[in-house]
């Protein structure tokens, strides 16, 4: 069984982005920014805002992190991103998700410009994505993630049976949509199970490819694994464990010592899909600062 080495092929990206953030500083004079939006105390949120944060200046992008009290009022968020739409030193926003309850989240995804929007989140994005024009569009970043994984590990994909497990709109709906589209490295059949699919292992054990995001500990077993399948664990679940450190530790939505023994090759937990979705919103940033300066 082939342990599909996210952290590896991160690190591998990262040291590729590096180089490309040093020749875009010697072709312009200028370097990549994003700026990361959080609201509130969430301590899940803002470890992610830190790790991105630290990611950027590790690869010479410039980051910067507005933090808000967690009181804060839509328009004063929507003010801030439509400075930032203006701001030519900005190339990616992101606001961190989720958000307090008196912000409508979809609200401060349209008014984010999708030219900078490089969580891929806009409509504009998404609308691209789905008609396949990927070229000028932003994908986000956890499929577009697993799509370099697939890729890097030469995973045959044409006509085979992907299914993805979950159909929310940062992964399941995107990473369908991709899987779906007439390229070399997708070009699936695609099926998507979600909260109300009866019978999903009927389903799951058809898949040649099996994508799960569910966000629950566990949840696809070995009986529901084809012998050969692909499996992509996209879940990270905090689950109590006394004999760590922290008292908890991180599992997939794939049971992953008994799905071993049935899959030809799987993403682990953690080491696999997490650490490439920072790897690929950097690969965004860089992408939004050569569209505007025309590299
Ligand atoms: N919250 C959890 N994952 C993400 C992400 O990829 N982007 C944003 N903006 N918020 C998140």
């Amino acid at each position: 069984m082939l342990i599909i080495d996210g952290k590896k092929v991160s690190l591998d990206l990262k040291n590729e982005l590096k180089a490309s953030v040093e020749s875009c500083q010697a072709t312009t004079g200028k370097v990549p920014g994003l700026t990361v939006i959080i609201v509130g105390h969430d301590p899940a949120s803002q470890v992610y805002v830190r790790n991105k944060a630290k990611t950027c200046k590790e690869i010479g992008m410039i980051s910067t992190v507005i933090e808000m009290a967690a009181d804060t009022t839509e328009k004063h968020l929507i003010d801030t991103i439509h400075e930032l739409n203006n701001d030519p030193a900005v190339h990616g926003i992101l606001v961190q998700q989720p958000l307090p309850k008196q912000i409508d989240e979809f609200a401060v995804t349209l008014a984010i410009d999708p030219s900078k929007d490089v969580d891929g989140f806009h409509p504009e994005n998404l609308g691209r994505l789905v008609m396949g024009h990927l070229d000028k569009c932003f994908v986000s970043c956890t499929p577009y993630g697993i799509l370099e994984l697939l890729g890097r590990y030469n995973i045959e994909t044409r006509g085979k049976h992907c299914v993805v497990v979950g159909r929310s709109n940062i992964v399941g709906k995107p990473m369908a949509n991709l899987m779906l589209q007439k390229l070399d490295a997708t070009n699936c059949t695609v099926t998507i199970c979600h909260s109300a699919t009866k019978n999903i292992p009927f389903y799951t054990k058809q898949a040649d490819i099996l994508i799960a995001a569910i966000g629950k500990a566990g949840f696809i077993t070995a009986d529901m694994v084809k012998p050969g399948a692909v499996v992509i664990d996209v879940g990270i679940n905090r689950i109590e464990d006394a004999s760590t450190k922290s008292g908890y530790r991180l599992v997939g939505d794939v049971d992953f010592d008994a799905v071993s023994a049935v899959a030809s090759a799987m993403t682990p937990v953690p080491g696999g899909v997490g650490p490439m979705t920072i790897a690929m919103l950097l690969k965004n940033t860089l992408q939004s600062f050569q569209r505007i300066n025309g590299l």
